[in-house]
Protein backbone atom coordinates (compact mmCIF):
# COMPACT_ATOMS: atom_id res chain seq x y z
CA UNK A 1 0.00 0.00 0.00
CA UNK A 2 0.85 3.43 -0.76
CA UNK A 3 0.19 6.71 1.08
CA UNK A 4 -2.19 9.14 -0.58
CA UNK A 5 -1.65 13.38 0.31
CA UNK A 6 -4.61 13.97 2.44
CA UNK A 7 -7.16 15.86 0.35
CA UNK A 8 -8.09 19.22 1.79
CA UNK A 9 -11.63 18.88 2.99
CA UNK A 10 -12.31 22.75 1.21
CA UNK A 11 -10.87 21.23 -2.35
CA UNK A 12 -12.59 17.68 -1.90
CA UNK A 13 -16.14 19.85 -1.43
CA UNK A 14 -15.75 21.98 -3.92
CA UNK A 15 -15.39 18.95 -6.28
CA UNK A 16 -18.52 17.86 -4.52
CA UNK A 17 -19.98 21.01 -5.07
CA UNK A 18 -19.04 20.88 -9.03
CA UNK A 19 -20.30 17.05 -8.72
CA UNK A 20 -23.37 17.90 -7.92
CA UNK A 21 -23.64 21.11 -10.68
CA UNK A 22 -23.15 18.44 -13.32
CA UNK A 23 -25.73 16.07 -12.41
CA UNK A 24 -28.15 19.06 -12.40
CA UNK A 25 -27.06 19.31 -15.81
CA UNK A 26 -28.04 16.64 -17.27
CA UNK A 27 -31.20 16.58 -15.48
CA UNK A 28 -31.52 19.62 -17.46
CA UNK A 29 -30.54 18.70 -20.63
CA UNK A 30 -33.06 15.83 -20.22
CA UNK A 31 -36.42 18.64 -21.57
CA UNK A 32 -35.73 21.04 -24.32
CA UNK A 33 -37.69 23.42 -21.81
CA UNK A 34 -35.27 23.24 -19.48
CA UNK A 35 -32.00 22.95 -21.58
CA UNK A 36 -30.54 25.90 -21.04
CA UNK A 37 -30.64 26.00 -17.52
CA UNK A 38 -29.13 22.62 -18.10
CA UNK A 39 -25.84 24.25 -20.02
CA UNK A 40 -25.24 27.12 -17.07
CA UNK A 41 -25.41 24.26 -14.21
CA UNK A 42 -22.67 22.50 -16.01
CA UNK A 43 -20.94 25.46 -17.00
CA UNK A 44 -21.16 26.77 -13.52
CA UNK A 45 -19.55 22.92 -12.24
CA UNK A 46 -16.96 23.14 -14.94
CA UNK A 47 -15.49 26.70 -13.69
CA UNK A 48 -16.07 25.79 -10.01
CA UNK A 49 -13.84 22.45 -10.74
CA UNK A 50 -10.86 23.97 -13.19
CA UNK A 51 -10.85 27.45 -10.96
CA UNK A 52 -10.50 24.74 -7.65
CA UNK A 53 -7.95 23.02 -9.32
CA UNK A 54 -5.83 25.84 -10.54
CA UNK A 55 -5.65 27.10 -6.67
CA UNK A 56 -4.96 24.03 -4.93
CA UNK A 57 -1.75 23.21 -7.27
CA UNK A 58 1.63 24.51 -7.66
CA UNK A 59 1.85 25.94 -11.01
CA UNK A 60 5.12 25.21 -12.56
CA UNK A 61 4.43 28.19 -15.04
CA UNK A 62 0.91 29.88 -14.23
CA UNK A 63 1.01 31.92 -17.65
CA UNK A 64 1.82 29.07 -19.98
CA UNK A 65 -2.17 27.75 -18.55
CA UNK A 66 -3.76 30.42 -18.61
CA UNK A 67 -2.37 30.89 -22.12
CA UNK A 68 -3.60 27.99 -23.06
CA UNK A 69 -7.11 27.88 -21.75
CA UNK A 70 -7.46 31.24 -23.17
CA UNK A 71 -6.52 29.95 -26.77
CA UNK A 72 -9.06 26.49 -25.78
CA UNK A 73 -11.51 29.10 -24.33
CA UNK A 74 -11.23 31.24 -27.88
CA UNK A 75 -10.93 28.50 -30.04
CA UNK A 76 -14.56 27.14 -28.61
CA UNK A 77 -16.55 30.51 -28.47
CA UNK A 78 -15.60 30.81 -32.37
CA UNK A 79 -16.64 27.39 -32.97
CA UNK A 80 -19.66 27.17 -30.82
CA UNK A 81 -20.75 30.64 -32.41
CA UNK A 82 -20.07 29.63 -36.34
CA UNK A 83 -20.98 25.51 -36.45
CA UNK A 84 -23.70 25.07 -38.46
CA UNK A 85 -26.70 22.90 -36.52
CA UNK A 86 -26.00 19.93 -39.38
CA UNK A 87 -22.13 19.85 -38.42
CA UNK A 88 -22.93 19.21 -34.99
CA UNK A 89 -22.25 15.51 -34.71
CA UNK A 90 -18.45 16.19 -36.60
CA UNK A 91 -17.87 19.08 -34.20
CA UNK A 92 -19.00 16.46 -31.43
CA UNK A 93 -16.71 13.76 -32.74
CA UNK A 94 -13.45 16.18 -33.32
CA UNK A 95 -14.21 17.01 -29.79
CA UNK A 96 -14.24 13.39 -28.58
CA UNK A 97 -11.15 13.17 -30.12
CA UNK A 98 -9.16 15.59 -27.73
CA UNK A 99 -10.73 13.75 -24.49
CA UNK A 100 -9.11 10.76 -25.54
CA UNK A 101 -6.06 13.00 -27.07
CA UNK A 102 -6.00 14.38 -23.43
CA UNK A 103 -6.69 11.15 -21.87
CA UNK A 104 -3.38 9.71 -23.53
CA UNK A 105 -1.24 12.78 -22.49
CA UNK A 106 -2.07 12.74 -19.17
CA UNK A 107 -1.69 9.07 -19.01
CA UNK A 108 2.47 9.50 -20.75
CA UNK A 109 2.89 12.45 -18.52
CA UNK A 110 2.18 10.22 -15.78
CA UNK A 111 4.30 7.45 -17.06
CA UNK A 112 7.16 9.29 -17.71
CA UNK A 113 7.72 10.89 -14.86
CA UNK A 114 5.56 9.03 -12.03
CA UNK A 115 7.40 10.40 -8.78
CA UNK A 116 5.47 14.17 -9.76
CA UNK A 117 2.07 12.44 -9.62
CA UNK A 118 2.79 10.46 -6.60
CA UNK A 119 2.43 7.39 -8.04
CA UNK A 120 5.32 5.31 -7.51
CA UNK A 121 8.17 4.65 -4.91
CA UNK A 122 11.25 6.01 -4.22
CA UNK A 123 12.66 3.30 -6.91
CA UNK A 124 10.54 4.51 -9.39
CA UNK A 125 8.36 1.41 -9.57
CA UNK A 126 4.99 2.98 -10.31
CA UNK A 127 2.12 1.35 -7.77
CA UNK A 128 0.50 -1.40 -9.13
CA UNK A 129 -3.42 0.30 -8.67
CA UNK A 130 -2.13 3.20 -10.75
CA UNK A 131 -0.56 0.78 -13.59
CA UNK A 132 -4.07 -0.38 -13.51
CA UNK A 133 -5.63 3.11 -14.33
CA UNK A 134 -2.94 4.41 -16.29
CA UNK A 135 -3.07 1.22 -18.69
CA UNK A 136 -6.94 1.58 -18.85
CA UNK A 137 -6.56 5.31 -19.03
CA UNK A 138 -4.11 5.09 -21.99
CA UNK A 139 -6.03 2.16 -24.24
CA UNK A 140 -8.96 3.59 -23.73
CA UNK A 141 -7.98 7.25 -24.21
CA UNK A 142 -6.12 5.61 -27.60
CA UNK A 143 -9.00 4.17 -28.75
CA UNK A 144 -11.37 6.88 -28.36
CA UNK A 145 -9.01 9.26 -29.81
CA UNK A 146 -8.34 7.03 -33.33
CA UNK A 147 -12.24 5.92 -33.50
CA UNK A 148 -13.71 9.89 -33.46
CA UNK A 149 -10.77 10.60 -35.80
CA UNK A 150 -12.51 8.25 -38.47
CA UNK A 151 -16.04 9.02 -36.76
CA UNK A 152 -14.92 12.93 -37.56
CA UNK A 153 -14.02 11.68 -41.05
CA UNK A 154 -16.55 10.15 -41.91
CA UNK A 155 -19.02 12.59 -40.99
CA UNK A 156 -17.65 15.31 -42.33
CA UNK A 157 -17.41 13.90 -45.61
CA UNK A 158 -13.67 13.17 -46.06
CA UNK A 159 -13.86 9.45 -46.03
CA UNK A 160 -16.30 7.63 -47.42
CA UNK A 161 -19.57 6.98 -44.91
CA UNK A 162 -19.74 3.52 -46.72
CA UNK A 163 -18.58 0.94 -44.45
CA UNK A 164 -15.06 -0.67 -45.09
CA UNK A 165 -15.03 -4.52 -43.99
CA UNK A 166 -11.47 -5.94 -43.82
CA UNK A 167 -11.63 -9.94 -44.65
CA UNK A 168 -11.11 -11.87 -41.23
CA UNK A 169 -12.29 -8.19 -39.17
CA UNK A 170 -13.60 -9.82 -36.29
CA UNK A 171 -10.54 -11.80 -35.53
CA UNK A 172 -7.98 -9.50 -35.77
CA UNK A 173 -10.28 -7.19 -33.27
CA UNK A 174 -10.83 -9.42 -31.08
CA UNK A 175 -6.76 -10.99 -31.39
CA UNK A 176 -6.02 -6.91 -30.88
CA UNK A 177 -8.09 -6.58 -28.00
CA UNK A 178 -7.05 -9.74 -26.21
CA UNK A 179 -3.51 -8.38 -26.84
CA UNK A 180 -3.83 -5.08 -25.26
CA UNK A 181 -5.69 -6.57 -22.63
CA UNK A 182 -2.98 -8.70 -22.07
CA UNK A 183 0.07 -6.58 -22.10
CA UNK A 184 -2.21 -4.33 -19.41
CA UNK A 185 -1.83 -7.55 -17.42
CA UNK A 186 1.66 -8.12 -18.18
CA UNK A 187 2.46 -4.49 -17.36
CA UNK A 188 1.23 -4.74 -13.73
CA UNK A 189 5.05 -6.63 -13.71
CA UNK A 190 7.06 -5.25 -16.06
CA UNK A 191 6.40 -1.32 -16.37
CA UNK A 192 9.40 -1.29 -19.11
CA UNK A 193 8.58 1.57 -22.10
CA UNK A 194 8.30 -1.35 -24.80
CA UNK A 195 5.06 -2.67 -22.75
CA UNK A 196 3.66 0.78 -22.11
CA UNK A 197 3.96 2.08 -25.74
CA UNK A 198 2.77 -1.34 -27.43
CA UNK A 199 -0.51 -0.84 -25.45
CA UNK A 200 -0.64 2.68 -26.66
CA UNK A 201 0.24 1.82 -30.47
CA UNK A 202 -1.98 -1.29 -30.28
CA UNK A 203 -5.18 0.70 -28.96
CA UNK A 204 -4.51 3.62 -31.48
CA UNK A 205 -5.28 0.69 -33.94
CA UNK A 206 -7.86 -0.98 -32.55
CA UNK A 207 -10.07 2.69 -32.47
CA UNK A 208 -9.23 2.95 -35.89
CA UNK A 209 -10.21 -0.93 -36.61
CA UNK A 210 -13.38 -0.50 -35.03
CA UNK A 211 -14.97 2.37 -36.47
CA UNK A 212 -13.82 2.01 -40.75
CA UNK A 213 -16.16 -1.06 -40.90
CA UNK A 214 -19.29 1.07 -40.19
CA UNK A 215 -21.52 2.69 -41.99
CA UNK A 216 -22.80 5.93 -42.12
CA UNK A 217 -26.35 5.33 -40.56
CA UNK A 218 -25.07 3.82 -37.27
CA UNK A 219 -22.58 6.59 -37.02
CA UNK A 220 -24.76 8.14 -34.24
CA UNK A 221 -24.27 5.70 -32.07
CA UNK A 222 -20.75 5.38 -32.43
CA UNK A 223 -20.15 9.05 -31.57
CA UNK A 224 -22.49 8.29 -28.41
CA UNK A 225 -20.42 5.21 -27.72
CA UNK A 226 -17.02 7.19 -28.37
CA UNK A 227 -18.51 9.87 -26.16
CA UNK A 228 -18.97 7.43 -23.60
CA UNK A 229 -15.36 6.13 -23.51
CA UNK A 230 -14.24 9.71 -23.51
CA UNK A 231 -15.63 9.36 -20.26
CA UNK A 232 -14.33 6.26 -18.79
CA UNK A 233 -10.90 7.43 -19.81
CA UNK A 234 -11.16 10.71 -18.16
CA UNK A 235 -12.18 8.71 -15.45
CA UNK A 236 -9.42 6.38 -15.39
CA UNK A 237 -7.13 8.79 -15.48
CA UNK A 238 -9.07 10.99 -12.74
CA UNK A 239 -7.57 7.94 -10.11
CA UNK A 240 -4.05 8.61 -11.24
CA UNK A 241 -4.36 11.98 -10.88
CA UNK A 242 -6.33 11.67 -7.29
CA UNK A 243 -8.94 14.05 -8.86
CA UNK A 244 -12.35 13.56 -7.42
CA UNK A 245 -14.01 15.67 -10.17
CA UNK A 246 -12.36 14.13 -13.24
CA UNK A 247 -13.73 10.73 -11.46
CA UNK A 248 -16.77 12.46 -11.00
CA UNK A 249 -17.26 14.28 -14.70
CA UNK A 250 -15.39 11.10 -16.35
CA UNK A 251 -18.13 8.51 -14.49
CA UNK A 252 -21.33 10.77 -15.39
CA UNK A 253 -19.80 11.58 -19.43
CA UNK A 254 -18.86 7.36 -19.48
CA UNK A 255 -22.62 6.43 -17.85
CA UNK A 256 -24.70 8.79 -19.86
CA UNK A 257 -22.97 8.34 -22.98
CA UNK A 258 -23.31 4.49 -22.37
CA UNK A 259 -27.23 5.25 -21.87
CA UNK A 260 -28.00 7.19 -24.96
CA UNK A 261 -26.04 5.08 -26.94
CA UNK A 262 -28.40 1.90 -25.14
CA UNK A 263 -31.40 4.31 -26.10
CA UNK A 264 -30.31 4.85 -29.77
CA UNK A 265 -30.00 1.22 -30.37
CA UNK A 266 -33.23 0.64 -29.55
CA UNK A 267 -34.65 3.40 -31.43
CA UNK A 268 -32.43 1.76 -34.65
CA UNK A 269 -32.90 -1.64 -33.86
CA UNK A 270 -29.31 -2.76 -33.16
CA UNK A 271 -27.94 -4.86 -30.99
CA UNK A 272 -25.74 -3.16 -27.82
CA UNK A 273 -23.41 -5.64 -27.60
CA UNK A 274 -22.47 -5.73 -30.88
CA UNK A 275 -21.93 -1.86 -31.31
CA UNK A 276 -19.64 -2.31 -28.39
CA UNK A 277 -18.16 -4.97 -30.65
CA UNK A 278 -17.49 -2.57 -33.59
CA UNK A 279 -18.74 -3.24 -36.94
CA UNK A 280 -22.31 -4.27 -35.67
CA UNK A 281 -24.02 -1.85 -38.36
CA UNK A 282 -22.57 -3.92 -41.72
CA UNK A 283 -22.68 -7.16 -42.91
CA UNK A 284 -20.16 -8.71 -44.55
CA UNK A 285 -22.23 -7.82 -48.41
CA UNK A 286 -21.51 -4.10 -47.43
CA UNK A 287 -25.14 -3.58 -47.04
CA UNK A 288 -27.98 -2.66 -50.15
CA UNK A 289 -27.75 1.05 -49.53
CA UNK A 290 -27.61 3.20 -52.75
CA UNK A 291 -29.40 0.21 -54.74
CA UNK A 292 -30.43 1.50 -58.36
CA UNK A 293 -33.91 3.42 -58.32
CA UNK A 294 -36.75 2.27 -60.46
CA UNK A 295 -39.12 4.49 -62.91
CA UNK A 296 -42.17 4.94 -61.16
CA UNK A 297 -45.04 7.38 -61.47
CA UNK A 298 -45.48 9.62 -58.64
CA UNK A 299 -47.62 12.66 -57.87
CA UNK A 300 -46.72 16.09 -58.12
CA UNK A 301 -48.17 18.83 -55.88
CA UNK A 302 -47.78 22.31 -54.91
CA UNK A 303 -47.93 24.96 -52.35
CA UNK A 304 -51.64 25.78 -53.16
CA UNK A 305 -52.64 22.27 -53.18
CA UNK A 306 -50.83 21.23 -49.85
CA UNK A 307 -52.30 24.67 -48.35
CA UNK A 308 -55.77 23.65 -49.58
CA UNK A 309 -55.59 19.96 -48.09
CA UNK A 310 -54.20 20.85 -44.79
CA UNK A 311 -56.66 23.69 -44.21
CA UNK A 312 -59.37 21.32 -44.96
CA UNK A 313 -57.91 18.51 -42.35
CA UNK A 314 -59.10 17.72 -39.38
CA UNK A 315 -55.49 16.38 -37.96
CA UNK A 316 -52.24 17.13 -39.74
CA UNK A 317 -49.53 15.69 -38.35
CA UNK A 318 -45.62 17.33 -39.20
CA UNK A 319 -42.45 14.97 -39.47
CA UNK A 320 -39.45 16.87 -39.75
CA UNK A 321 -35.70 15.34 -40.87
CA UNK A 322 -32.34 16.23 -42.09
CA UNK A 323 -33.71 18.53 -45.15
CA UNK A 324 -35.74 20.96 -42.12
CA UNK A 325 -32.53 20.97 -40.76
CA UNK A 326 -30.39 21.87 -43.61
CA UNK A 327 -33.04 24.44 -45.21
CA UNK A 328 -33.72 26.22 -41.33
CA UNK A 329 -37.48 25.78 -42.33
CA UNK A 330 -38.12 25.22 -38.68
CA UNK A 331 -39.61 29.10 -38.10
CA UNK A 332 -41.79 28.58 -41.52
CA UNK A 333 -43.08 25.74 -40.40
CA UNK A 334 -44.24 26.67 -37.19
CA UNK A 335 -46.19 29.90 -38.88
CA UNK A 336 -47.62 27.71 -40.67
CA UNK A 337 -49.02 25.18 -38.36
CA UNK A 338 -50.06 28.35 -36.27
CA UNK A 339 -52.26 29.80 -39.14
CA UNK A 340 -53.30 25.81 -39.84
CA UNK A 341 -54.31 25.85 -35.90
CA UNK A 342 -56.13 29.12 -36.55
CA UNK A 343 -58.81 27.47 -38.68
CA UNK A 344 -59.02 24.50 -36.23
CA UNK A 345 -56.90 22.08 -37.83
CA UNK A 346 -55.23 19.94 -34.67
CA UNK A 347 -51.35 20.26 -35.61
CA UNK A 348 -49.13 17.70 -33.66
CA UNK A 349 -45.30 16.88 -34.19
CA UNK A 350 -44.00 13.63 -35.05
CA UNK A 351 -40.39 12.62 -33.46
CA UNK A 352 -37.87 10.02 -34.59
CA UNK A 353 -35.40 9.24 -32.31
CA UNK A 354 -32.64 9.22 -35.14
CA UNK A 355 -34.34 12.22 -36.81
CA UNK A 356 -31.80 14.68 -38.65
CA UNK A 357 -28.11 14.10 -37.66
CA UNK A 358 -27.76 14.07 -34.04
CA UNK A 359 -29.85 13.17 -30.93
CA UNK A 360 -32.17 15.57 -30.19
CA UNK A 361 -31.77 17.65 -33.48
CA UNK A 362 -35.27 17.92 -34.31
CA UNK A 363 -36.51 18.90 -30.36
CA UNK A 364 -34.10 21.68 -30.32
CA UNK A 365 -34.82 23.35 -33.35
CA UNK A 366 -38.10 22.90 -33.18
CA UNK A 367 -37.51 24.81 -29.90
CA UNK A 368 -35.69 27.80 -31.17
CA UNK A 369 -39.12 28.37 -33.33
CA UNK A 370 -40.70 28.12 -29.88
CA UNK A 371 -43.18 25.62 -31.39
CA UNK A 372 -45.11 24.65 -28.17
CA UNK A 373 -43.41 21.28 -26.12
CA UNK A 374 -47.40 19.68 -25.87
CA UNK A 375 -47.42 19.42 -29.77
CA UNK A 376 -44.11 17.82 -29.93
CA UNK A 377 -44.22 13.49 -29.82
CA UNK A 378 -42.07 10.76 -29.42
CA UNK A 379 -42.43 7.86 -32.15
CA UNK A 380 -43.87 5.53 -29.65
CA UNK A 381 -46.56 8.10 -28.53
CA UNK A 382 -47.64 9.80 -31.61
CA UNK A 383 -46.88 6.41 -34.05
CA UNK A 384 -50.88 4.79 -33.68
CA UNK A 385 -52.18 8.26 -34.72
CA UNK A 386 -51.12 8.40 -38.43
CA UNK A 387 -53.75 5.76 -39.26
CA UNK A 388 -56.45 8.48 -38.05
CA UNK A 389 -54.52 11.20 -39.60
CA UNK A 390 -55.85 13.25 -42.05
CA UNK A 391 -52.46 14.52 -43.53
CA UNK A 392 -49.07 13.51 -42.77
CA UNK A 393 -46.40 16.34 -43.80
CA UNK A 394 -43.10 15.10 -44.36
CA UNK A 395 -40.73 17.76 -44.63
CA UNK A 396 -36.75 16.86 -45.32
CA UNK A 397 -37.06 13.15 -43.47
CA UNK A 398 -36.52 10.44 -45.34
CA UNK A 399 -35.42 7.12 -43.73
CA UNK A 400 -37.21 7.44 -41.06
CA UNK A 401 -40.31 7.25 -42.18
CA UNK A 402 -39.28 4.41 -44.97
CA UNK A 403 -41.51 1.36 -44.79
CA UNK A 404 -39.02 -0.85 -46.48
CA UNK A 405 -37.18 -0.69 -42.30
CA UNK A 406 -40.40 -2.91 -41.75
CA UNK A 407 -40.68 -5.48 -45.00
CA UNK A 408 -37.27 -5.50 -46.93
CA UNK A 409 -34.99 -7.89 -44.74
CA UNK A 410 -32.48 -6.52 -47.49
CA UNK A 411 -32.55 -2.93 -46.64
CA UNK A 412 -29.93 -1.53 -44.71
CA UNK A 413 -32.14 0.63 -42.20
CA UNK A 414 -34.11 -3.22 -41.91
CA UNK A 415 -35.66 -3.59 -38.49
CA UNK A 416 -35.41 -0.10 -37.50
CA UNK A 417 -38.82 1.38 -35.90
CA UNK A 418 -39.91 4.20 -38.20
CA UNK A 419 -42.88 6.69 -38.41
CA UNK A 420 -46.03 4.87 -39.82
CA UNK A 421 -46.62 7.79 -42.28
CA UNK A 422 -47.62 5.53 -44.98
CA UNK A 423 -51.14 5.08 -43.26
CA UNK A 424 -52.49 8.61 -43.25
CA UNK A 425 -55.23 9.53 -45.77
CA UNK A 426 -53.00 11.59 -47.35
CA UNK A 427 -49.24 12.20 -47.14
CA UNK A 428 -47.27 15.64 -48.26
CA UNK A 429 -43.64 14.71 -48.73
CA UNK A 430 -41.18 17.89 -48.75
CA UNK A 431 -37.94 17.54 -50.44
CA UNK A 432 -35.64 18.43 -53.33
CA UNK A 433 -35.86 16.25 -56.21
CA UNK A 434 -36.93 12.48 -56.66
CA UNK A 435 -33.35 11.48 -57.03
CA UNK A 436 -32.29 12.72 -53.70
CA UNK A 437 -31.94 9.70 -51.20
CA UNK A 438 -31.96 10.36 -47.63
CA UNK A 439 -28.68 9.32 -45.17
CA UNK A 440 -28.99 5.22 -45.70
CA UNK A 441 -28.81 6.01 -49.30
CA UNK A 442 -32.48 4.02 -50.00
CA UNK A 443 -35.47 4.84 -52.18
CA UNK A 444 -38.75 5.01 -50.17
CA UNK A 445 -42.13 3.43 -51.39
CA UNK A 446 -44.02 6.33 -49.67
CA UNK A 447 -43.13 8.50 -52.46
CA UNK A 448 -44.89 6.64 -55.19
CA UNK A 449 -48.12 5.57 -53.35
CA UNK A 450 -51.85 6.56 -54.36
CA UNK A 451 -52.41 9.04 -51.26
CA UNK A 452 -49.05 10.80 -51.44
CA UNK A 453 -48.10 13.93 -52.82
CA UNK A 454 -44.73 15.01 -53.38
CA UNK A 455 -43.80 18.78 -52.87
CA UNK A 456 -40.58 19.36 -54.42
CA UNK A 457 -38.62 22.10 -53.56
CA UNK A 458 -36.56 23.73 -50.46
CA UNK A 459 -38.39 23.03 -46.95
CA UNK A 460 -38.10 26.42 -45.80
CA UNK A 461 -38.99 27.83 -49.67
CA UNK A 462 -42.00 25.19 -49.68
CA UNK A 463 -43.12 25.97 -46.03
CA UNK A 464 -42.72 29.44 -47.04
CA UNK A 465 -45.22 29.18 -49.96
CA UNK A 466 -47.63 27.32 -47.76
CA UNK A 467 -47.80 30.31 -45.59
CA UNK A 468 -47.98 32.37 -48.23
CA UNK A 469 -51.07 30.53 -49.32
CA UNK A 470 -52.56 29.95 -46.12
CA UNK A 471 -52.38 33.87 -45.78
CA UNK A 472 -53.54 34.78 -48.87
CA UNK A 473 -56.61 32.88 -50.75
CA UNK A 474 -58.47 32.33 -46.87
CA UNK A 475 -59.14 28.55 -47.40
P1 LIG B 1 -32.67 11.54 -44.27
O1 LIG B 1 -33.15 10.16 -44.40
O2 LIG B 1 -31.23 11.82 -44.31
O3 LIG B 1 -33.39 12.34 -45.45
C1 LIG B 1 -33.24 13.70 -45.61
C2 LIG B 1 -34.17 14.13 -46.73
O4 LIG B 1 -34.15 15.54 -46.77
C3 LIG B 1 -33.76 13.62 -48.09
O5 LIG B 1 -34.84 12.97 -48.65
C4 LIG B 1 -33.40 14.89 -48.88
O6 LIG B 1 -33.87 14.71 -50.21
C5 LIG B 1 -34.16 15.96 -48.12
N1 LIG B 1 -33.53 17.28 -48.13
C6 LIG B 1 -32.23 17.59 -47.99
N2 LIG B 1 -32.04 18.91 -48.04
C7 LIG B 1 -33.27 19.45 -48.21
C8 LIG B 1 -33.74 20.79 -48.34
N3 LIG B 1 -32.92 21.84 -48.30
N4 LIG B 1 -35.06 20.98 -48.50
C9 LIG B 1 -35.92 19.91 -48.55
N5 LIG B 1 -35.53 18.65 -48.44
C10 LIG B 1 -34.21 18.42 -48.26
O7 LIG B 1 -33.25 12.26 -42.98
P2 LIG B 1 -34.09 11.67 -41.77
O8 LIG B 1 -35.36 11.07 -42.24
O9 LIG B 1 -34.12 12.78 -40.78
O10 LIG B 1 -33.25 10.45 -41.23
C11 LIG B 1 -32.07 10.59 -40.53
C12 LIG B 1 -31.03 9.63 -41.06
O11 LIG B 1 -29.76 10.06 -40.59
C13 LIG B 1 -31.23 8.21 -40.56
O12 LIG B 1 -30.80 7.29 -41.54
C14 LIG B 1 -30.33 8.15 -39.34
O13 LIG B 1 -29.92 6.86 -39.00
C15 LIG B 1 -29.17 9.00 -39.82
N6 LIG B 1 -28.40 9.66 -38.78
C16 LIG B 1 -29.04 10.11 -37.67
C17 LIG B 1 -28.33 10.74 -36.67
C18 LIG B 1 -29.08 11.17 -35.45
S1 LIG B 1 -28.55 10.82 -34.02
N7 LIG B 1 -30.21 11.81 -35.59
C19 LIG B 1 -26.95 10.95 -36.83
C20 LIG B 1 -26.30 10.52 -38.02
C21 LIG B 1 -27.07 9.86 -38.98
P3 LIG B 1 -33.40 15.70 -51.39
O14 LIG B 1 -31.93 15.56 -51.47
O15 LIG B 1 -34.13 15.20 -52.59
O16 LIG B 1 -33.83 17.08 -51.01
Amino acid sequence: MHDVAPINPWVALAYLVAGVFFILALRGLSSPASSRRGNRFGMAGMGIAVVTTLVTHELANPIEVIGAIAIGAVIGLVMARKIAMTAMPQLVAAFHSLVGLAAVAVAAAAYLNPGAFGIADEAGQIFTVSRIEMGLGIAIGAITFSGSVIAFLKLNGNMSGAPIILPLRHLINLGTLAAILGLIGYFLTDQSPAVFWTITALSFLIGFLLIIPIGGADMPVVVSMLNSYSGWAAAAMGFTLHNTAMIITGALVGSSGAILSYIMCRAMNRSFISVIAGGFGADDSGGAGGGAKEQRPWKPGSADDAAFLMSQAENVIIVPGYGMAVAQAQHALREMADLLKKEGVNVKYAIHPVAGRMPGHMNVLLAEANVPYDEVFELEDINNEFAQCDVAFVIGANDVTNPAAKTDKSSPIYGMPVLDVEKAKTVLFVKRSMGGVGYAGVDNDVFYMDQTMMLLGDAKKMADDIVKALNGSGH
